[in-house]
């Protein structure tokens, strides 16, 4: 059942691909420039006619939930607000009938979610779901819906479902960016083909790692790490440190690159290993800047940089090279390093990668 992996989590993380794949495949053409998914045809104008779009979600739902943040307001101009299921739902919020509502789950089940979507429907928003699981209570308590084809996700930690999310809310805003024309149209047909490209390039990113298990050896007995991106990569540092600390119990933080000199970087010495997410495209030299602050304390400095860096190589005591595509799409290499990262680091100090301690694949009490 795990098809020879040793664990359920790298057997997801290898699936990505392909499932990445599944998600996109029927609903996009890149020669005509069709995307096509009915939750989204059906109800197109309550999307272009929202004031706003609200995305509630926890955990690594919540993380890309605020990629897609990024994304949706980029492609579309349409104002995103994210926000934590379990806050939202206990806040009294500011809701009504000209915002749409999005909620992200993997299972479909989580309580909070499933409460925030109860709120949000009440104060007559419109409410659309993005879930992975068919016929779970999410997808069924929602107005309409978009599945991500990942597959059953049996590891704790999140990994297809994380990708194959975001590429079904990239979809989502390229739909609607098509509708009301903000990208150009060579933007728009670029970000499709650099979608369709993504599955090799994630099989490209997934040959890290030889590399990221030597680099789990040398951190692994560290009890603190940092993890650092910015724009579109900041959310993925937030994953990145998610999916360390819940299945190999080391503390880790992530954090918006520049926020660093704000707090954390009074932490950095050189037991602090520091995961940078540095790729070409981005803003790169803004990130450059936060590893010479990091490397001038001592900081030991891991990258994840685009094929043929030099720059950041120059700097940090190891980098994992991954192929280079626009900024948008990039979480969803950047974020695979990082997922192999964790899951190696977990393995080396004996834990149960599939089933962490204190943790359910879903948590359906609050
Ligand atoms: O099923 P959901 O996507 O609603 O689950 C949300 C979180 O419980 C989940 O992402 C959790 O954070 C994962 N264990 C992270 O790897």
């Amino acid at each position: 059942e795990k098809g020879g992996y040793e664990h359920f989590m790298l057997k997801e993380i290898y699936e990505q691909p392909n499932v990445i794949k599944d998600t996109y495949r029927g609903r996009l053409s890149s020669t005509t420039g069709i995307i096509k998914m009915a939750g989204i045809e059906d109800n197109i104008e309550k999307f272009l006619q929202a004031d706003r779009i609200l995305i509630v979600a926890c955990g690594t739902s919540w993380h890309a939930g605020l990629v897609a943040e990024y994304i949706i307001e980029e492609f579309t101009r349409i104002p995103v607000e994210v926000e934590y299921a379990s806050e939202f739902r206990y806040r009294n919020p500011i809701v009504n009938q000209k915002d749409v509502v999005i909620a992200i789950s993997q299972s479909g089940e989580t309580a909070d979610t499933l409460a925030a979507i109860k709120l949000a429907k009440e104060k007559g928003a419109f409410v659309f779901g993005v879930c992975n699981v068919v016929g779970s209570s999410i997808s069924r308590e929602t107005h309409a819906g978009a599945y991500t084809h990942a597959g059953p996700e049996i590891g704790v930690a999140s990994t297809k479902a994380f990708t194959t999310q975001i590429t079904v809310l990239t979809l989502i805003a390229l739909r609607l960016a098509k509708a009301k024309g903000t990208l150009s149209k060579s933007d728009f047909f670029r970000y499709l083909n650099e979608l369709e490209l993504i599955p090799d390039k994630v099989q490209e990113a997934l040959q890290t790692n030889d590399e990221v298990e030597k680099i789990a050896k040398i951190i692994k007995d560290t009890n603190n790490s940092l993890y650092l991106g910015r724009g579109y990569n900041f959310p993925v540092a937030l994953e990145g440190a998610l999916k360390l600390k819940e299945i190999s119990y080391i503390h880790a933080e992530g954090y918006p690159a520049a926020e660093m000199k704000h707090g954390p970087i009074a932490l950095i010495d050189e037991h602090m290993p520091v995961i940078v997410i540095a790729p070409k495209q981005g803003h790169y030299d803004k990130v450059v800047s936060n590893i010479q602050e990091i490397k001038s304390r001592s900081g030991k400095i891991i990258a994840v940089v685009t094929k043929g860096d030099t720059q950041v190589k120059a700097l940090a005591d190891h980098v994992i090279e991954i192929p280079e595509t626009s900024d948008a799409l990039s979480p969803l290499l950047t974020t695979i390093p990082l997922q192999l990262l964790s899951y190696h680091i977990a393995v080396l100090r004996g834990c149960n990668v599939d089933q962490p301690r204190n943790l359910a694949k879903s948590v359906t009490v609050e």
